[in-house]
């Protein structure tokens, strides 16, 4: 079975977008898609970005697991804030952190907005800094509109069916990806 990260990029005080990070991981868990795991970047709170994890001289044991797991993921959903028609820092700081480990990995990007757009002026930047530095893009969107009331603070969505329709979609591209990415590198 594929393992799945879920990177939750908010760390804003009262966020909101963490509840389409706890939504995706039960929805791949009930549906028994793969094994999942949450890198929520509120807890690990790293310092803004001075050099990338090759060239710390002595990196924290929190960057060196932050890294471990970006690199052992099969395949990774940011679930990503829009801040300023972008998104926030505390990716980018990640972003930069690695550098081979995003390399051939697929990615499939959910974004956030308490507005209307679903946070989806966020797919142009993001997509562009993660094909610089190498991953997959997974070319599919989740884009969550009004998430402060699309989804209660457990990640349950109030229209269970449509949603469950578009994370199933989403899904599926991410699944397929990591799959091709497995047959590849068995030949
Ligand atoms: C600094 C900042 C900038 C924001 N810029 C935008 C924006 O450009 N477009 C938008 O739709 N929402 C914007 N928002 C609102 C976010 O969409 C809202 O906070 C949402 O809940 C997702 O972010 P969260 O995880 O921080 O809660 C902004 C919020 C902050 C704090």
């Amino acid at each position: 079975m594929p393992h799945i990260s879920i990177l939750s990029a908010s760390v804003r005080n009262g966020r909101n977008s963490h509840r389409v990070a706890l939504f995706f991981k039960r929805f791949i868990e009930d549906r028994n898609m793969a094994e999942v795991d949450l890198i929520d970047l509120l807890d690990y709170d790293f310092p803004i970005f001075h050099e990338r994890l090759n060239y710390l001289p002595s990196p924290s044991s929190q960057v060196i697991e932050f890294a471990q797991k970006i690199r052992s993921a099969d395949g990774i959903i940011i679930v990503t804030p829009e801040y300023n028609g972008g998104y926030p820092a505390s990716l980018k700081n990640v972003i930069d952190l690695l550098t081979d480990d995003w390399k051939r990995k697929p990615v499939a990007i959910s974004t956030c907005s308490d507005g209307v757009f679903g946070g989806s002026q966020v797919i142009t930047s993001l997509q562009f800094s993660l094909w610089k530095i190498k991953a997959w893009t997974v070319p599919v969107m989740f884009p969550v509109p009004n998430v402060q009331t699309s989804f209660d603070g457990e990640g349950i969505p109030n229209e269970p069916e449509v949603i469950g329709k578009r994370a199933s979609a989403f899904m599926n591209e991410l699944l397929w990806c990591i799959e091709a990415r497995r047959s590849m590198d068995l030949k």
